[in-house]
C-alpha cells in the first residue's frame, strides 16, 4: 500500500540511562537511524529525528542501591555521558531529551489516564513476592533463588544466567529478597493490564497482511508472537522509581517502564515543538519509522501500536527496521561483563576517528543476522578502504590540482570514451543508493558509495596525470577537472555515512553543501574555482593501536574469570585418623629441572632430612626451575612411588590452586629443618 507521505518522523530506541553506550548500540540503532535522517534531509524532505534516554526501570534502582546514591543521580550521570557520546559521533538528533523530564511525566500520565478512562485496561489481582522487612513488593530482579530448571543457586527472578531460561520470581525455589536477605512472602497486589488479546485481530491484519514489506526478521518475530496468541500485559509495577499512576489509591505503584518509555518519543517531540508536535503524531501524512534492536521488536510492533490505537488519536509506525545484534570478538556484548567497546573510551584511544567506527559498523551492520566486530577487521577496513581508496583518491586530486594549477580547477576539454564510461558508471549509482536506503539496506548503500570512490581512484591510477603532465598538459586539465567533480560527488554521497570526513572534504575543495539529487552531475565545481590546501582525510592505523585494544579485552576476560570465581564447596567430613594417615613433610629443593618432552612437569631433587628423593610435579607452567632451588616445600612423603614420563616420583609437592587455575607451591612460613612433619 503506497501512501502519500509528506514528512518522516524517525525515532531511535531510548537507551537505558544505566551505563554508557557501546558499539552494539551504535551499529544496531543509532548509526542507521542517523544515515536515514541525513539522507532524507539531503533530499530536501521534512524530517524529524527523535532521541532520548530511558530513565526508569528496575536496573537503574539496583545500580543506585549498589552505589548508595539515588536513581536520579544515576540517570543524571549516564544521560549526560550518553548524550555527549551521541553528539560526538554525529548522531544528528533534532532533540535528545529524557524520560524524567516534566513534559514526559505529564504526557505519560495523561496517556495512561486516557486509556484508563476509556476502559482500555483490565484490572487484576495477583500474588507477588513481598519483603516484610523492607515493606515492599519485590520486582523480579530483586529476588534470587534456586533455578527450577538447572538447580543454579544464584538465579534471578527474571532469568537464570546459568541455563539462560526466562523465569518468573514465583518459580524460584527458596527465594530470597536481595534488599533485606529475608525470605519473601506472597501478598496480593492489584495491577492494570493492557489486554493485547483484544487487539490481536487488527494487529495481525495490519502487520501480516498490510506490512509484508517489513524486514523478514521483524515480520517473522511478530508472526511468532501472534502464533502464540497475545496475552494481557501488566502496565503497572509496585516500585518507587517511575511515573506514579494517575489514579487514586495506588500509592507505591508506577507505570511499567515499557509503558512510559515509547511515549517518550511523543513527549520529546512535544518538548521540541510545543505548538507543532501534533502534526508529527496525529496526521496520517506523517510517516513514522522506529529504529530499534531486535530485543525491542515486540514492544514497538505490538505493544506500543496497541497503546496508540487504544488511545485513538495517534498514527501507527509505517516501518520498524530492527537490527540483529553485534558481537565483539566472537562473544556477546555484555555491560555487566564490561565486554564492549564504549564510545566514550573509543574516542580517547582513537581521537577524531568517529567516521572510521561509523564506517566499519555500517559495512558490518547486523542487518539480517548477528554479526561480529573484530579489531583486525576494523583496522583492515580503515587502512585498505578509507585510507587506500577514498582518502588516497581525494588526496591525489587536491595535491595535483594545487601543484599544477595553483588550486584553480582547470577547464574540461573533449572527453575520451574512458572518461564517458567513468562518468556513466557513477551517474547510475544514485538510484541504486536510493533503492537500498529506502529499504534500510545501509551496508549495500555504503558499498555503492565506496564504489564511487573506487571508480575515482581507478580513474587517476589509469590515466596517470602525473606522467602525462610532461607530454600532454591539455589532456591533464580534463582529467583533473573530472577528478574534482568526482570528489564533489563524494562529498554528497558520503555525507549520511561519514559526516566528519565530508566536512573535511568540503573544506579542502572549498565548496558548500549540495543536494542529494545532484549526485551524478559533472558540473558541481566550476572551472576556475579555487580549492583549498590538501589535508589527509584518514591516517593509517598502526598495529600497536590494535594490539592495545586486543590486550584490553584479554585483560577483561581475565578479570571476569576472577570475578566469577567461587571457593569450591567443602568436602565431606573427614576423621582425624584419616588425616593422620597422610605423612606430610618439609623438604628443601636441591635441584629442579624440566622433564624432557613434558611441558607441564618439573623434576625436583629434595633434601627430605633422611637423604634425597625425587619428586615430579606439574607446575612447570607457573615456575621457572631456577626460582625454586633453595626454597622449602611441603610434600606428601608416604605415597607409593609412581612413574611420570619415565621418571620415578617419590611423593607429591603441595600447592594452592589459585582462582585462575594457577598453582602456588606451599612453604612453611619460617625456616624449618628438612624432614619435619606437617600436622
Ligand atoms: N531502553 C530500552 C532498551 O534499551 C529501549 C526503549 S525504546 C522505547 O532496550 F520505546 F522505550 F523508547
Ligand atoms: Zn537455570
Amino acid at each position: 500500500m503506497e501512501k502519500n507521505f509528506k514528512r518522516t518522523l524517525i525515532t531511535s530506541a531510548l537507551p537505558y540511562a544505566n551505563g554508557p553506550v557501546h558499539i552494539g548500540h551504535l551499529a544496531g540503532v543509532y548509526v542507521p537511524a542517523d544515515i536515514y535522517a541525513r539522507w532524507l534531509r539531503l533530499k530536501g524532505e521534512e524530517v524529524l529525528f527523535i532521541g532520548g534516554s530511558d530513565e526508569h526501570g528496575v536496573p537503574i534502582t539496583l545500580l543506585a542501591k549498589k552505589e548508595g546514591v539515588t536513581p536520579q543521580d544515576i540517570v543524571d550521570r549516564y544521560h549526560g555521558i550518553i548524550k555527549k557520546s551521541f553528539a560526538e559521533f554525529g548522531i544528528s538528533f533534532d532533540i535528545y531529551s529524557r524520560t524524567t523530564s516534566p513534559t514526559h511525566h505529564e504526557m505519560a500520565s495523561q496517556f495512561f489516564k486516557t486509556l484508563y478512562d476509556k476502559g482500555e485496561f483490565i484490572e487484576k489481582e495477583s500474588e507477588q513476592l513481598y519483603d516484610e522487612e523492607a515493606q515492599q513488593f519485590l520486582a523480579d530482579r530483586y529476588v534470587t533463588g534456586t533455578c527450577p530448571h538447572c538447580g543454579n543457586k544464584g538465579a534471578y527472578g527474571d532469568q537464570c544466567e546459568k541455563c539462560g531460561k526466562d523465569l518468573s520470581a514465583l518459580e524460584l525455589i527458596d527465594p530470597v529478597s536481595t534488599i533485606s536477605n529475608s525470605k519473601p512472602v506472597l501478598r496480593n497486589t492489584k495491577h492494570w493490564y493492557l489486554p493485547l488479546d483484544r487487539h490481536q485481530q487488527w494487529l495481525e491484519k495490519w502487520i501480516l497482511e498490510e506490512h509484508k514489506e517489513w524486514k523478514s526478521n521483524v515480520y517473522g518475530q511478530c508472526k511468532s508472537w501472534f502464533d502464540m496468541d497475545l496475552q494481557p500485559r501488566a502496565v503497572s509495577r509496585d516500585l518507587e522509581w517511575g511515573i506514579s499512576l494517575p489514579i487514586p489509591n495506588t500509592e507505591g505503584k508506577v507505570l511499567y517502564v515499557w509503558f512510559d518509555a515509547p511515549i517518550g518519543y511523543i513527549s520529546n517531540t512535544k518538548e521540541l515543538l510545543p505548538n507543532d508536535w501534533e502534526k508529527w503524531w496525529k496526521d496520517e501524512s506523517t510517516r513514522l519509522v522506529h529504529f530499534i534492536g531486535k530485543d525491542n521488536i515486540v514492544f514497538h510492533c505490538i505493544v506500543f501500536p496497541a497503546m496508540l490505537k487504544a488511545e485513538g488519536s495517534f498514527i501507527l509506525p509505517d516501518n520498524v527496521p530492527a537490527n540483529e545484534f553485534l558481537n565483539l570478538e566472537g562473544n556477546k556484548i555484555s555491560t555487566s561483563k564490561n565486554w564492549a567497546v564504549w564510545l566514550n573510551e573509543y574516542l580517547v584511544d582513537f581521537p577524531g576517528k568517529q567516521d572510521t567506527l561509523r564506517y566499519v559498523l555500517t559495512a558490518n551492520a547486523p542487518e539480517t543476522k548477528d554479526n561480529d566486530f573484530t579489531w583486525k577487521d576494523f583496522q583492515t577496513r580503515h587502512n585498505s578502504e578509507l585510507v587506500a581508496i577514498y582518502g588516497n583518491f581525494v588526496n591525489r586530486t587536491v595535491v595535483l590540482t594545487n601543484k599544477y594549477y595553483e588550486g584553480a580547477v582547470p577547464e574540461r576539454g573533449e572527453l575520451t570514451d574512458y572518461d564517458k564510461q567513468t562518468l556513466a558508471e557513477f551517474s547510475d549509482t544514485r538510484n541504486e543508493m536510493d533503492r537500498y536506503l529506502a529499504n534500510f539496506r545501509f551496508r549495500d548503500a555504503l558499498k555503492e558509495v565506496m564504489n564511487l570512490a573506487r571508480i575515482g581512484n581507478k580513474y587517476l591510477a589509469e590515466t596517470e596525470p602525473w606522467k602525462l603532465i610532461k607530454t600532454d598538459p591539455e589532456r591533464v586539465k580534463t582529467i583533473m577537472n573530472i577528478a574534482v567533480q568526482i570528489c564533489a560527488n563524494l562529498s554528497i554521497a558520503f555525507e549520511p555515512f561519514l559526516p566528519f570526513s565530508t566536512d573535511k572534504l568540503r573544506a579542502q575543495l572549498n565548496i558548500g553543501r549540495y543536494q542529494w539529487n545532484e549526485i551524478g552531475s559533472v558540473d558541481l565545481v566550476a572551472a576556475g574555482h579555487k580549492i583549498g590546501a590538501p589535508e589527509l582525510l584518514f591516517e593509517k592505523i598502526e598495529d600497536d593501536a590494535i594490539q592495545a585494544q586486543l590486550d584490553r579485552l584479554e585483560r577483561i576476560k581475565k578479570e571476569n574469570e576472577l570475578k566469577n570465581w567461587k571457593p569450591v564447596s567443602v568436602k565431606d567430613t573427614c576423621a582425624f585418623e584419616d588425616f593422620q594417615k597422610l605423612d606430610i613433610r618439609v623438604g628443601t629443593v636441591l635441584e629442579c629441572k624440566k622433564v624432557p618432552k613434558a611441558d607441564k612437569l618439573l623434576e625436583f631433587r629434595i633434601d627430605d632430612g633422611m637423604g634425597c628423593r625425587t619428586i615430579v610435579s606439574g607446575i612447570a607452567k607457573w615456575y621457572n626451575p631456577e626460582e625454586l632451588v633453595g626454597k622449602q616445600v611441603c610434600f606428601i612423603a608416604n605415597f607409593a612411588p609412581r612413574s611420570l614420563k619415565g621418571v620415578e616420583s617419590q611423593g607429591m609437592i603441595l600447592s594452592a590452586v589459585n582462582s585462575d587455575g594457577s598453582l602456588a607451591v606451599i612453604s612453611p612460613s619460617k625456616p624449618t629443618r628438612p624432614g619435619c612433619t606437617v600436622e
